[in-house]
């Protein structure tokens, strides 16, 4: 049996499709979205959360290999602390289960001592899983995911416009989840002995956020739609404004703000373990249909 976290979201839901392909048995956490489609698929669905110790030990029992991850809920008021209670529970969970390989989705940014907002949770998350003994432990190590554009097209839609925090001319190794989801299913699925690996994987291209909105506004009819860097605050205020949390928007910008700081992303490319296949062009032909 492979457990699969977040089977819901962009990643999991792929792994899990990959896995039933194969004829593999999956088992499910439904949260808050129904995972009935999977349950019809073959999948065994339980229902709970990931900060809940039960709810764990049901998703784990009698599993050999799990996918883990770390959600961003954003509109909790204790964004910080959730996540790293829900870290603590499910490396517990994992260190009682007898799961022999976990495939963990993190962040390149995890990588660094001085991580903040979001990938400071991801970087606590992968100290915890290194402290397993006798499981194998990948960590998947992502840059920005080609979906997070798609949070864009309301304020498209709205204003015509297209804008973020970050520095539109940033060029990011973007990644498509598809590609991700078959990183992992491979990782859950070709085991290796024991130990605690990190791979790194980037897209075939990197892409700046001007370009990406060029490239939304052509399949969109908009040719001319503009891409506008909105100062933290305003973003800070849109956010707040949609329904997160004030230390959920805290995070976002700061995720933001950590990737204009770096500036550059060459030396991450350089140092991928795996390029990824699909270009930006191939996903929004896909995701814009
Ligand atoms: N976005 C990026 O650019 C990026 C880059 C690198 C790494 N990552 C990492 O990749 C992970 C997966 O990304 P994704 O796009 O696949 O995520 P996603 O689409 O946002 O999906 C999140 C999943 O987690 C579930 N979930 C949320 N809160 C939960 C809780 N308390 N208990 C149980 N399940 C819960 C959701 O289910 P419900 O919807 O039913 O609540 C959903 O299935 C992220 O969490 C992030 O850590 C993201």
């Amino acid at each position: 049996m492979i457990a699969v976290m977040g089977a819901a979201g962009n990643v999991g839901s792929r792994v899990t499709g990959l896995l039933l392909g194969q004829g593999r048995p999956v088992r499910v956490l439904e949260h808050r979205r129904r995972l009935d489609a999977l349950g019809a698929r073959g999948a065994e669905v339980v229902t709970g959360d990931l900060a809940d110790p039960g709810d764990l030990g049901v998703l784990l029992k009698d599993v050999e290999a799990a996918l883990v991850l770390l959600p961003d809920v954003v509109t909790d008021p204790e964004f910080t602390a959730t996540r790293s209670r829900m870290s603590r529970a499910i490396a517990d969970a994992l260190a009682g289960s007898g799961v022999r390989q976990v495939v963990a989705l993190s962040t390149v940014a995890a990588g660094q001592a001085g991580a903040t907002g979001p990938a400071a949770g991801l970087r606590e998350l992968e100290q915890r899983l290194s402290g397993l003994q006798g499981t194998g432990v990948l960590v998947l190590r992502s840059p920005f995911y080609m979906e997070n554009l798609l949070a864009g097209l309301p304020l498209i839609q709205a204003q015509g416009i297209n804008g973020s925090a970050i520095d539109g001319d940033l060029e990011l190794p973007m990644i498509a989840t598809r590609d991700v989801a078959r990183e992992a299913a491979q990782g859950l699925l070709h085991r290796e002995p024991g130990g605690h690996r990190v791979r790194l994987l980037v897209g075939p291209e990197d892409v700046s956020l001007r370009a990406a909105t060029q490239a939304i506004g052509r399949r969109l009819g908009r040719p001319e739609l503009p891409y506008v860097q909105f100062p933290p605050d305003a973003l800070r205020g849109a956010l707040l404004g949609a329904g997160l949390s004030e230390e959920g928007a805290a995070a976002m910008v700061e995720l933001q703000l950590a990737l204009n700081r770096q500036r550059s992303f060459r030396a991450v490319r350089d140092a991928a373990d795996v390029t990824t296949p699909t270009r930006l062009e191939e996903f929004l032909e896909a995701a814009l249909r």
